[in-house]
């Protein structure tokens, strides 16, 4: 099948009103399409919204786990593609192949060393869901529930989520809003605010998996990456770090000049992370919004640079994706696509010399990160 090019292909007459749009509406808000995507395993319904921009770019956003499950991407020499990995509906979403696609990630996003740590001498204990570790919130993370979603201007979509004191373990009454906004500069935004009832970690990331060839078209290999980090933060075998800072320079993580993905995921295909699973230490002050990555791909000569305030890059080159059945038939291979998840650092809790992830009642978590497109 060839992409949808929108998020839904409704039938002609929902789609006349909108064609017959005058072009200064009464209400700008209803420029947003939406409508039902699924059920979630309780019955409700998962709305899909669709946020276009003036240069032909289209994201499809839906409230299962606030996630980016399209992403449409112009190109000066073919066209358009979706560069994002997922679902057509709510089974695969529901299924043991969604590796997190697409989702908001948390309430901790990456692990956490035996899914322990200790606040005020108070022993919290979470899921072990990726042995012996905690994994993305445990077994049902932010990306595993149903989020209250807005249309909150014509070019932006609100998801809010209150996550009850001692869900997944955690302690604390989490408010979180994710907001993700189509800019006309091609800019995929994504900002994100939290508050507490009571002091707990929290660390919140976008989980897409991109392929700037178009999701299904083979590995990434050939994508070049530029990252604006120096520094990485090394793991043992279960990709729990060391507590060390390390430079990347003559290691295969040494992305600080442009260079397909191939050099550093063959390198480390042997290693217990099966190619590139590393959190990087972007360069500058955290809080401050600065470049994380470039990646450029040669072939649909696309590029993606993420800017972010997070003072970690979590670069995953999609070493367990297993061959899953995705959007449209679809089929996604190993290293068919890149994450690269704005963070904090991970097992942070248990990491004094990190920045730290403790969230205080009275305190506002803030992130806010862009993924912004050229062709
Ligand atoms: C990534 C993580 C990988 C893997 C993946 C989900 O964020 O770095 O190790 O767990 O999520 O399959």
């Amino acid at each position: 099948m060839s992409p949808m090019n929108s998020c839904r292909l409704l039938p002609a007459i929902l789609l006349l009103p909108l064609a017959s749009c005058p072009s200064t509406m009464q209400d700008p808000i209803q420029t947003v399409r939406s409508g039902v995507f699924g059920q979630a395993p309780s019955g409700e319904d998962i709305h899909w919204y669709e946020l276009r921009n003036s240069s032909g770019m289209i994201a499809c956003v839906h409230n299962w786990g606030a996630t980016l499950y399209e992403l449409h991407v112009p190109s000066a020499i073919g066209r358009t593609a979706d560069v994002v990995l997922g679902f057509d509906d709510m089974d695969g979403y529901l299924s043991e192949d969604n590796q997190y696609f697409g989702c908001t990630a948390g309430r901790y996003a990456n692990r956490i060393a035996k899914g322990r740590f200790s606040i005020d001498a108070k022993t919290y204990q979470l899921a072990i869901n990726n042995d012996p570790n905690h994994l993305h919130g445990g077994e049902h993370g932010l990306d595993k529930v149903i989020w209250t979603a807005a249309v909150a201007s014509p070019s932006s979509v609100r998801f809010s989520y209150t996550s009850p004191d001692g869900e997944e373990g955690y302690p604390g009454e989490v408010s979180i809003v994710v907001t993700y906004t189509l800019t006309d500069t091609n800019a995929l935004v994504i900002e994100y605010e939290a508050e507490t009832s009571a002091p707990t970690h929290l660390n919140l990331t976008h989980h897409s998996y991109f392929n700037l060839s178009g999701a299904g078209s083979g590995t990434v290999l050939d994508h070049e990456l530029q990252l604006f980090a120096s520094r990485y933060t090394p793991t043992d075998g279960t990709l729990i770090p060391t507590g060390e800072m390390k430079p990347i320079a003559s290691t295969p993580l040494d992305f600080r000049t442009l260079k397909p993905l191939r050099r550093g995921a063959e390198a480390l295909a042997a290693s217990a992370a099966l190619g590139i699973d590393h959190n990087f230490i972007i360069e500058g002050t955290q809080g401050a919004m600065r470049t994380a990555a470039y990646l450029h791909d040669p072939a649909s000569r696309r590029s993606m640079t993420v800017n972010s305030t997070e003072p970690g890059l979590q670069v995953y080159t999609g070493n367990f994706l297993s061959g899953q059945t995705g959007k449209s038939g679809q089929v996604y291979p190993q290293r068919s696509a890149v994450c690269l998840e704005t963070q904090h650092f991970p097992d942070t809790p248990n990491q004094p010399n990190f920045p730290t992830t403790l969230l205080l009642p009275g305190d506002t978590y803030t992130q806010h990160t862009e993924y912004r497109f050229a062709w």
